[in-house]
């Protein structure tokens, strides 16, 4: 009985150990993603002073796929030491809003692209940017 109940103690261990070790990889993974995202807008804002719509494509694509699951990689307990604000699990519908603008944003990016009029191309990544802007002001600290 005794030997069974310090088994299951150490199972219990070793099942928080690794649930601290996968939120762990969880926000590494994020952050390359957002680091990732900075690349693609600086990469479009160049592009597009090229008429280089393909790779304005191209990039708005990793963005939109990005927002997509992004809701994903912020399971509850992950804020602790990060710039993720609370206010993402306690208003977890909202920051879900926001990641979901931010892909409708990507995605009128890449219409805009595809259409090959730079001018709507020019407004379309500004509201992008808008639209990154707009969760960090509410769900990031720093
Ligand atoms: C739905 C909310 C949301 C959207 C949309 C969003 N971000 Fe963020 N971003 C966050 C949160 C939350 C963090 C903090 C993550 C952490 O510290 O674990 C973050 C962190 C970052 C970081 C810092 C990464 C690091 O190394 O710590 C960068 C850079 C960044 N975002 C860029 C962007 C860009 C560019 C866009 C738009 C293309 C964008 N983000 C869209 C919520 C968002």
């Amino acid at each position: 009985m005794r030997r069974h109940s310090l088994s299951a103690a150490a199972a219990a261990f070793i099942i928080c150990i690794s649930s601290l070790s996968a939120i762990a990889g969880v926000i590494e993974d994020r952050k390359a993603n957002f680091k990732a995202n900075n690349t693609s807008m600086r990469a479009i804002g160049e592009a597009l002073s090229f008429d280089d719509f393909d790779a304005v494509v191209g990039e708005a694509e990793k963005i939109a796929a990005w927002a997509m699951v992004m809701p994903d990689y912020f399971p509850e307990g992950s804020g602790e030491g990060t710039s993720a604000k609370p206010a993402i699990w306690s208003d977890f519908a909202g920051f879900k809003n926001a990641a979901a603008a931010n892909h409708e944003a990507a995605r009128d990016l890449i219409k805009a692209a595809q259409s090959e009029d730079a001018a709507q191309v020019g407004a379309a990544l500004k509201a992008l940017g808008a639209s990154c802007k707009a969760c960090h002001q509410k769900f990031k600290s720093w």
